[in-house]
Order: structure tokens, then C-alpha cells, then sequence
């Protein structure tokens, strides 16, 4: 069933280009979205001035680039919750709250009882979910379904990917409807979009021998911290994730202008840090955060679009395929996904299995 990989999950890292392309298929025209499960009216739309996104663990920080991508391309404000937050908060949320939630499995209690309690105060529940005929989707008022396949590893890497994919395509389609993207820039996100999947292919086949290299200095480890700013941020924190749920080194995601408000006291001699570092707009920051980690004796490892120049600082690099801004979190999780799995193998870790997790969290 592995087809030959050691693991579920290294086989489901490679399976990303291929659940990527299904789960655009049949979406993506050349210039707009088409989702079969979700119809919004322009005038229901207006109605909405809030979007919440709810979910647990990885799904939580698949939300954290959505919330990006909404706010990004069709303005209006989007709050990302934890489901085991959200549900005992008594939220602000009424007929004019949007409601996202996103699973896998679909059977998530927290993320179930936020829908549940989401409905009962009368928003719209959108649900964007893997596993089909689960609970969660049963509930909801409209359906995006992943189509990543079947996921068996318990470190989730195709159904976050998917469900980037679809925050991407649901930011743009709400634009859309909404009506206020400009018609080049949605041809430019929509082509892009469709490049995607065969650039995750290439990171996968250039990145893999460098990152089983860098893993052995990390088998050592202690803690690891991982830092970037905006989209680059919302996918440190999914690395870090990783990272701590298969290899159990303890690991932080930090956005790289918090660190001097508290965790550079951390940083001594040899303490590894990633720093993913595609945002353009803020790159400068960014390396400058990165020489700060540098001046107090961190190796730093970047993950950056191939040609950059300004990195004389990094101790590792790991270049990946340009792509536009907004969506750059499609290929920068690939070579942190990688990281954990190959630090995790050189530890000795069950990969597949990591102690005191389990695939579906159906208790609270
Ligand atoms: C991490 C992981 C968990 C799940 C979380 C939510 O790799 O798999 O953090 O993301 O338990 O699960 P779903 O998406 O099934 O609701």
C-alpha cells in the first residue's frame, strides 16, 4: 500500500502534485472559479462583514493563510480561531457572520461542535473538508471537498496542501464574485495557480538530497525555531508543527519581527532556525531578523525563490521555484514538510505513528 516509499507520509509528500491537480480540476477556468458546492449571491455576499475560520491543528494553520488570501483579494476581515476556543467564547458571530471551518477527516468534535454552535447563532457555514460523506460536510451549508485521496499518515502533508489550494481558489472566487478583481490579475492568480503542481514536483526531486544532509544536524537538536513574516509566517508555524509532532524536538514559529520582543533570549551558539523568506515586499525585514539570529550564534536556514541574491547570511539554503506572492505557501511548506520527515527518520521516530497522536480526534 506504501507503494514502495518506507512511509505513508513520504508517499503522501509525493502525491501532493497529484492531489493539487485534482483538486483544481473541473474549478479553474482561464479567468474564473467554478465551485459546483458553493453558490454566493453578490448581494448575499454584501451582507456578510465578517469571515470566521475555524479548525484545529494543521486545518488552524491552513486558516491562517486563508485568512491572507481573503483579506488580500477580497477585503473583507477574516478572524482565524482555534475550534476548542472558538466553541466556549460565545463568539460574535450572527446571519451576518461567514463561517469557514476546515478538516480532514471531517470528524474533528471541536471543529464539529463550532459549526454546530456557528449555525445555531445563524451564520452560513462553509465547510472545506477531505473526507467525504464525514460529519462536518454532512452540516455545513456548502461543501469544498480536497480530493487529496485518503490520508493515513497522522502528520498531515496533501490534505494542508489541498486545503491551501482551496483558501487560494475561495479568495479569489469571493473577489469575484464580489467583484472586484480586475481581470488580468485573475488570469495572472489562476495561471499561476495551475503551475503550482509541477513546481511542488520539482521542489520534491531538486531538495530532497540537500535535506536529508541538513537533518543530521538537526538530530541532535533540542529546539528548533522557525520565523518569516505575513504568508511566510503562517507557514513557518505549520513546519513547526511538523517538525515537533514526528521528530519531538520542541519547536516555535515566530513572526521574524516578534523575536526580539522575547525569543531571541533563546538564540545561542549552534540553535537551528528556518527562516522562510519569499515575501518580496518584506524581504528586507526578514534578512535583517535573520542577522540578528546570525549575530547571536544561530544557523540559519532559509527557504528562498531560486536567484535571490541577498543571502550571504544563511548557513543552508533551500531554493524553491518563484511563484506570485500571495501564493507562495503551496511551495515553501514542501521542503519543511521534508525537514521533519527526514530529521524524524534519523531520530528513529515512528513517522507514521508519533506517540500520544491520533488521525481523528473525535473526543474533545
Ligand atoms: C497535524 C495534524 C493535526 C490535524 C488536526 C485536525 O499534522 O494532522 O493537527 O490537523 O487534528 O484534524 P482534521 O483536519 O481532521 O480536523
Amino acid at each position: 500500500e506504501k507503494s514502495g516509499f518506507d512511509h505513508f507520509m513520504l508517499k503522501e509528500i509525493h502525491e501532493q502534485p497529484e492531489a493539487l491537480r485534482r483538486s483544481i480540476a473541473g474549478r479553474l477556468n482561464e479567468d474564473t472559479i467554478h465551485f459546483n458546492e458553493v453558490s454566493l449571491t453578490a448581494k448575499e455576499l454584501e451582507s456578510y462583514n465578517k469571515i470566521y475560520i475555524v479548525a484545529c491543528g494543521t486545518a488552524y494553520y491552513s486558516g491562517i493563510v486563508g485568512k491572507y488570501a481573503i483579506e488580500n483579494l477580497a477585503r473583507i476581515p477574516v478572524e482565524v480561531d482555534v475550534a476548542s476556543e472558538f466553541r466556549y467564547r460565545d463568539p460574535l458571530i450572527d446571519e451576518n457572520t461567514l463561517v469557514i471551518v476546515v478538516s480532514q477527516s471531517g470528524e474533528t468534535a471541536d471543529t464539529l461542535a463550532a459549526l454546530r454552535e456557528a449555525q445555531d447563532k445563524g451564520a452560513r457555514v462553509i465547510a472545506i473538508c477531505n473526507t467525504v460523506g464525514s460529519t462536518i460536510p454532512r452540516e455545513a451549508d456548502d461543501v469544498i471537498y480536497l480530493h487529496a485521496g485518503p490520508e493515513i499518515a497522522v502528520a498531515s502533508t496533501k490534505a494542508y496542501i489541498t486545503m491551501l489550494m482551496a483558501f487560494y481558489m475561495l479568495a479569489i472566487y469571493l473577489s469575484q464574485v464580489k467583484g472586484i478583481l480586475n481581470l488580468s490579475r485573475s488570469q495572472e492568480l489562476i495561471s499561476e495557480l495551475k503551475r503550482l503542481p509541477e513546481k511542488v514536483e520539482q521542489i520534491i526531486d531538486n531538495s530532497v538530497d540537500a535535506i536529508k544532509e541538513l537533518a543530521k544536524d538537526y538530530v541532535d537538536q533540542n529546539d528548533a525555531f522557525f520565523i518569516g513574516r505575513s504568508i511566510d509566517y503562517a507557514v513557518s508555524l505549520e513546519g513547526a508543527l511538523k517538525l515537533k509532532e514526528i521528530s519531538y524536538i520542541h519547536a516555535e514559529a515566530y513572526p521574524a519581527g516578534e523575536l526580539k520582543h522575547g525569543p531571541l533570549a533563546l538564540i545561542v551558539d549552534g540553535v537551528p532556525v528556518v527562516a522562510v523568506a519569499t515575501q518580496q515586499s518584506v524581504i528586507d525585514k526578514t534578512l535583517s531578523n535573520v542577522k540578528e539570529v546570525k549575530a547571536r550564534g544561530g544557523v540559519v536556514t532559509g527557504i528562498v525563490f531560486e536567484g535571490e541574491e541577498v543571502i550571504e547570511d544563511l548557513d543552508y539554503k533551500i531554493e524553491i521555484p518563484k511563484t506570485d506572492e500571495l501564493l507562495t505557501a503551496i511551495p515553501s511548506v514542501v521542503p519543511l514538510q521534508l525537514l521533519s520527515y527526514y530529521v524524524a527518520i534519523e531520530r528513529g521516530s515512528d513517522v507514521d505513528q508519533p506517540r500520544n497522536l491520533a488521525k481523528s480526534v473525535t473526543v474533545e
